[in-house]
């Protein structure tokens, strides 16, 4: 009897003690990790770079709308095992030194990203969801799901547009000053792509990325043809 007690009584305790107040909600266990962890590199409140020197300066994608901007599975998933998004990366111009026939990519100065433990990871995932600048620029719904063959999506994207001399449409296939597209449908929320490429300077001041002026047919198409690219296998 005295034995059961004292099990309960040590039950309850250990209870108490995760509850109590020296232990962190979930929601602000993530803001925590940012907070140490990540802001060095990551802006969270600035909308964006002030001046082009700012941009250059940025050691890391601006997160003050990352809720407006990435699919949450795929933050949780990216963060256990980081790989590269933008080959160049960030900032490329600090990246990349003069080649024989073009500029190439010094990957000694490319540092590997820091990976996380699955709770953290869902943590951060779930607390970068509630910051949500320029939500004022995203019309939910916009893009209308369909359907486009790889080989239009290709003709539009690289003959049509150009947008491959800065954009991988497979790994080492397009140019490498900005992120890969192949896996832009896995990362990035549908609406956000059609609101970014219509005005990329809207979401990110002094972008490197042309505001080409497309028209809602070729926003969708684009969005197609990026859900195409992620359900192939490239690996
Ligand atoms: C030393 C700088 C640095 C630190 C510290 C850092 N990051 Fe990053 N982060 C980057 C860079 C650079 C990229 C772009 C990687 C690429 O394009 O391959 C990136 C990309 C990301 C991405 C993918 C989003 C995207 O559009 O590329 C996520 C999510 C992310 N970081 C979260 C975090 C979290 C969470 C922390 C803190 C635990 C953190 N980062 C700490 C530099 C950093
Ligand atoms: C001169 C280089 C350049 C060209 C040409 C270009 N882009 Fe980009 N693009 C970029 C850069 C740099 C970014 C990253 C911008 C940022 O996050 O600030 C980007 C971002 C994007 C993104 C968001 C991807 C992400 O991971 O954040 C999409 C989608 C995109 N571009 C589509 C296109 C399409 C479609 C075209 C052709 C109409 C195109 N781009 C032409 C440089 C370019």
């Amino acid at each position: 009897m005295l034995k059961a007690n004292m099990r309960k009584f040590a039950v309850c305790f250990l209870a108490s003690a995760a509850l109590g107040s020296g232990t962190l909600s979930y929601a602000d266990s993530g803001e925590k990790i940012l907070a140490d962890r990540c802001v060095e590199c990551h802006e969270l409140t600035s909308p964006g770079p002030a001046s082009l020197a700012d941009l250059w300066a940025q050691k890391g994608p601006n997160f003050s709308y990352a809720g407006n901007k990435y699919k949450q599975e795929w933050i949780e998933d990216w963060l256990l095992k980081p790989t590269r998004i933008r080959p160049a990366g960030m900032f490329y111009g600090n990246h990349i030194k003069p080649g024989e026939a073009e500029d190439v990519i010094d990957a000694s100065t490319l540092a590997t990203h820091p990976s996380l433990q699955p709770d953290e990871a869902k943590a951060v995932a779930s607390a970068l969801m509630s910051y949500k600048a320029k939500s004022e620029l995203l019309k939910p719904g916009a893009y209308k799901p369909g359907k486009i063959s790889l080989s239009s999506g290709e003709m539009l994207f690289i003959k049509f547009r150009g947008c491959s001399s800065c954009h991988l449409i497979e790994p080492g296939y397009g140019g490498v000053s900005g992120p890969e597209v192949y896996t832009a449908a896995k990362r990035l929320q549908e609406d956000y792509m059609v609101s970014f490429m219509q005005d990329p300077q809207a979401w990110s001041p002094f972008s490197f990325m042309p505001k080409r002026h497309l028209k809602d047919k070729d926003l969708q198409k684009f969005v197609h043809y990026f859900r195409a690219l992620a359900e192939e296998d490239f690996q």
